[in-house]
């Protein structure tokens, strides 16, 4: 495992060494955040004018996988805007920030961000949790954070007013949809009339899925044996599994994230439990099969944004640019949403007519109709695009895709 994850950060490390650009390509690192690092063009550089984006995501830690992808997303965007001649004149410049998948890092890195580089607008972090550390700083300082893939309703609408955040965007679909596509999926494809929840309960994305999934199973008639949870970095689930055991559910629930669940996976199948498992987004990683190994995968299903095998032009156009600068690998979600996200900023800024940080959350918040990897967007009255999901089976070391389910 360790050693294809090496593996991959140097293919990403030379695949985006040439992103920068030839000539006085530098690589900066602040003293605020030792991870923090401008990747400036040297076009730009020559003619004095950048716009600094920031990029704040989870590139150690935990959720590593997701912040590694979602960064290469955001830097082919920025490749190809400046490429075609930059955003009013200016090249994009990324600034980012590694908030080592921790809720107090998110925070700190979006302060650094705003308070000492300047960015313009935020991008990222991957996961709720920590885009819900990072959006205060946001609202205060009034400079818009665009999540690509963070999903939990509560970043977009604030729970306590129920007023929308004015500076939150992202460009997923949030999870009331997502679990009512898990439990319809449970009970209409696989005929589960049963089902125990085993979620996480440090992560608000998990807490949401949950709780939306168990409305829509319910509500048509299934039956919930059993609740069950567990914390991130937990690593022997055994106990909990054998309870579950007991019980002998059709079907079981896990939203969590790849790290836990890969484990989760391995031990329900050695423990002997052939129930089908089903997971949402946060199950979307190379690193899945290499912690669970393929065949425990086997009858386990996720919910997610986007299939690289979807024949549409838009998909196809950006994985095969993604494949030729990230060494043949398959882009995956948070690859596509972080692409889209950095393209959705552009267009922003341009409608913007300046890159000022109020200017472009208004322009933000008028997005209609713009054509993306992902789909066509449109950002409702609180900042969430309506999008479709598609459902994905894990299949002999593959993923394999099974159904869209629109909204
Ligand atoms: N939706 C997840 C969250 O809100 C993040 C995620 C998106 C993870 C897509 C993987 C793929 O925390």
């Amino acid at each position: 495992m360790k050693k294809s994850w090496l593996a991959a950060t140097a293919a990403l490390v030379l695949a985006v060494a040439p992103l920068a650009g030839c000539g006085d390509k530098k690589e900066e690192t602040t003293a605020a955040s030792p991870a923090a690092s401008t990747a400036a063009a040297s076009t730009a550089a020559a003619t004095g004018g950048t716009i600094k984006i920031g990029a704040n995501f989870e590139l150690t830690g935990g959720q590593a996988s997701f912040g590694s992808s979602s960064l290469k997303g955001v830097k082919l965007a920025v490749k190809e805007i400046n490429a075609a001649g930059g955003v009013l004149g200016k090249q994009l410049e990324i600034v980012q920030a590694d908030n080592t998948s921790k809720s107090e890092e998110s925070t700190r890195a979006a302060q650094k961000l705003i308070s000492n580089d300047k960015v313009v607008a935020l991008l990222g972090p991957v996961t709720s949790t920590n885009v819900l550390a990072a959006l205060p700083v946001a609202q205060e300082k009034k400079v818009p954070l665009i999540t690509p893939t963070a999903t939990n309703p509560k970043i977009t609408v604030d729970e306590r007013t129920n007023k929308v955040n004015d500076f939150a965007f992202r460009t997923c679909f949030i999870d009331p949809f997502q679990g009512k596509v898990a439990a319809d999926f449970a009970q209409k494809e696989l005929k589960a009339a049963t089902a125990v929840v085993f979620s996480d309960s440090s992560s608000d994305y998990s807490k949401g899925l949950l709780k939306y999934f168990k409305e829509t199973f319910t509500k048509n008639g299934g039956k919930i044996l059993a609740e069950e949870s567990y914390q991130q970095k937990d690593t022997d689930f055994k106990a909990v599994l054998t309870r579950i055991k007991e019980k002998n559910p059709d079907f079981i629930y896990v939203p969590g994230y790849y790290e836990e669940v890969g484990k989760i996976v391995k031990q329900a199948r050695e423990l002997g439990i052939k129930a089908a498992m089903m997971g949402g987004d946060g199950w979307d990683s190379p690193q899945l099969f290499e912690i669970a190994g393929k065949d425990a995968l086997n009858n386990t299903y996720m919910s997610n944004h986007y299939a690289a095998d979807d024949t549409s032009p838009e998909v196809q156009a950006f994985v095969t640019a993604y494949k030729k600068d990230y060494n043949n690998e398959v882009p995956d979600a948070l690859a596509a949403l972080s692409y889209d996200a950095t393209k959705l900023l552009a267009d922003a800024i341009k409608r913007a007519g300046a890159a000022e940080p109020e200017k472009i959350k208004d322009a933000l918040a008028k997005t209609k109709d713009l054509k993306l990897a992902t789909g066509v967007l449109t950002l409702n009255e609180t900042h969430d695009p309506v999008k479709s999901a598609v459902v994905v089976e894990f299949k002999d070391g593959k993923q394999v895709f099974k159904s869209k389910v629109n909204p």
